[in-house]
């Protein structure tokens, strides 16, 4: 979830791996550590907090090294504590480790390590790594440092990603991964290797992913990478696609509103080259599928993990609407242990921003053993998510730091509506209704950017209601998903509960909850079912609750009932959700920094989930 760094090669380790470290804070972690490898031992520093505490900690850390690793761990095994924090040393200090994952027989490892004499000082899962790849060393000390880790790992079970350090085998580094990413960085003389693309971007855009159950061998001028079972491994070399402004502030406060605010240019790569010659249909080169095979599907299933989640139930209003294709959403990690009924063509499309998260990975893996095809929309070239699909469409969104996604989020809703035109088209939708949806989202970047002038008067009811611990969030149809991904948006930048709704279910419940303490947002830019909404709107008047309203256009019964008002343009149906979700992400945004949140990195968040 959190990051692992590791560097080989001519320079000072030490300051390239907390450089390192400080590119992947997006990702979310708890507290950070380094270990490096100088003049024959092995030194570590740890420190709970930010990586600036563990920077500000190198004053007493004057260790020169060219060899080394780092980690910012996200805590799943004992608390947070310098203690518990990564690298750990094996007993005797031999080698040293960092973790990304769980190691699920830790506890039996352990104590069969006790027996042996060996010393622990943590309560992680982690520390037994380092003194277990220690015994296999100590039981054969003529084997390579990468063959005492495989060696170690076949008596592993969990996920992990790993980098060690050994000062018996000075001139390596042996990293490794099942469930957990990893990457080889490649540079003149020195290679590095992390768990994010984002860690070696400065140094190099020639990049290696490790396949789960794969080690490497990483020197400063050569590496080498076998399966845990000693079998040769195909290596291919990625170009990364991303620069590395895309992980600058620029001159903006915080990731979160930066990355608002490059919707409207988000939208449009999303977009670009992917609408046909005839102006009249969206085309995609990842989908391999032709439109004879298109047409035999009669199901589609999506599969993600929150708001990647809700972006799919979008899709599913828009599919169902403009295609009449059958849509159904589930939450991956339900997918992966439901047994779903087999269903005939149906194609599977599984939606991650971070292509990590374990659990979308682990539906895709269920959804392919099951035979069906599998199709990804993810964010980040060659994640891993992107390599097991059988095909799939980029996002071209660039890297989202914020670890709460929004621009991810547009960008995913504009593929789906797009991916709605597409089958629309091969079913039963004419050209120029086709051409009317085409020139709806080629007018969505500007109108996204209308929307984002919203951002002081958003920020001004903000600074009303920032106080308030209750809020719902209700939409209808396609607005409903809306309110869910506002509601999570809340939650997670703010710490302020929030729920979400379809409009209508609030009688069935929801009412009992509406006092004077009570912020509804509305979200009634749906222009069907209008009256309904302004009833549902008296109805929580009526109880004393605030009401703030997202709509279309003003008119005088939205003044007369409404707290708040915010009016954005009135679009088509198809890019309408894309619209409407931006005064959500502008209101978690402003709340959030006036409850005095770290917006960019939430409490007990990471930005990819790598651990179940
Ligand atoms: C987004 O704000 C969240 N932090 C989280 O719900 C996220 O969308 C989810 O973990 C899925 O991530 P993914 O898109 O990278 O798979
Ligand atoms: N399970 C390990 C721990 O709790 C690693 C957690 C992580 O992925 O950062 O220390």
């Amino acid at each position: 979830m959190c990051g692992i760094i590791g560097y080989i090669g001519q320079k000072e380790a030490n300051s390239i791996l907390i450089d390192g470290l400080k590119r992947m804070e997006y990702r979310g972690y708890d507290s950070a550590g380094v270990a490096v490898l100088d003049n024959g031992t092995i030194f570590s520093l740890k420190r709970i907090g930010k990586v600036a505490e563990l920077a500000r900690a190198q004053t007493k850390f004057p260790h020169r090294g060219p060899i080394g690793i780092g980690h910012t761990r996200w805590a799943t095994h004992g608390n947070v504590s310098e203690r518990n924090a990564h690298p750990h040393l094996s007993d005797d200090g031999r080698f040293a480790v960092v973790h990304n994952g769980i190691i699920e027989n830790y506890l039996q490892i352990k104590a069969f390590l006790i027996e042996r004499n060996y010393r622990f000082a943590s309560d992680t899962d982690t520390e037994i790594l380092a003194n277990l790849i220690d015994y296999h060393y100590q039981k054969a000390p003529h084997l390579h440092f990468a063959e005492i880790v495989r060696k170690t790992l076949l008596h592993v079970e969990g996920t992990y990603g790993i980098a060690i350090i050994s000062k018996i085998f000075a001139d390596e580094l042996v990293v490794a991964r099942k469930g957990s990413p990893l990457l080889i960085g490649l540079g003149e003389g020195e290679n590095i290797v992390a768990s994010d693309a984002a860690a070696v971007a400065r140094y190099t855009k020639r990049v290696v992913y490790l396949n789960d159950g794969e080690v490497a061998s990483v020197r400063s001028d050569n590496f080498s990478i076998t399966t845990l079972h000693e079998n040769a491994v195909d290596v291919v070399c990625h170009e990364l696609d991303w620069e590395i402004h895309d992980t600058d502030l620029a001159d903006y406060p915080h990731y979160m509103l930066k990355e608002i605010f490059e919707q409207p240019s988000v939208i449009e790569n999303a977009m670009r080259g992917r609408f046909t010659a005839d102006g009249c249909s969206a085309k995609f080169g990842g989908i391999s599928l032709i439109p004879r095979e298109l047409r035999m599907v009669d199901r589609l299933l999506f599969c993600a993990c929150g708001t990647a989640y809700h972006a799919c139930l979008v899709g599913k209003y828009l599919i169902e609407k403009y295609a009449r294709i059958p849509v159904d959403v589930e939450y991956a990690s339900e997918f992966r242990y439901r047994n779903a009924p087999p269903q005939r063509n149906t194609l599977v499309f599984v939606v991650s921003q971070s292509g990590e998260t374990i659990d979308t990975l682990a539906a895709l893996h269920e959804a392919k053993r099951r035979g069906y095809m599998v199709l990804g929309i993810t964010n980040v070239v060659g994640s891993t998510i992107a390599r097991a699909t059988d095909a799939g469409i980029y996002q071209h969104a660039g890297l989202e730091m914020g670890v709460a996604s929004t621009k991810a989020f547009t960008s995913q809703i504009t593929i789906l509506s797009m991916l709605a035109l597409l089958f629309a088209r091969i079913r039963d939708m004419d050209a120029i209704v086709g051409l009317q949806y085409v020139q709806a989202l080629k007018s969505l970047p500007i109108i996204a950017s209308d929307v984002l002038k919203l951002s002081e008067q958003i920020r001004i009811i903000a600074e009303k209601y920032y106080g308030y611990e209750r809020f719902l969030f209700l939409g209808r149809q396609a607005m409903y998903p809306i309110a869910l991904e506002g509601a999570l948006k809340l939650k997670e930048i703010a710490y302020v509960h929030a729920e979400a709704f379809p409009t209508a279910e609030m009688k069935h419940g929801p009412i009992a909850l509406i006092s004077e303490e009570t912020i509804c947002i509305f979200i009634a830019t749906q222009n069907e079912l209008l009256d309904k909404t302004m009833n549902n709107i008296q109805e929580v008047k009526a109880r004393g609750g605030k009401v703030i309203a997202i709509v279309n256009n003003n008119c005088i019964a939205w003044e007369i009932f409404c707290d708040e008002v915010l009016i954005i343009p009135e679009v088509h149906p198809g890019i309408n959700p894309i619209t409407s979700v931006i005064p959500l992400q502008f209101l978690a945004y402003y709340i959030g920094i006036l409850r005095g949140c770290d917006v960019d990195r939430p409490r007990n968040l990471a930005k990819s989930v790598t651990v179940e």
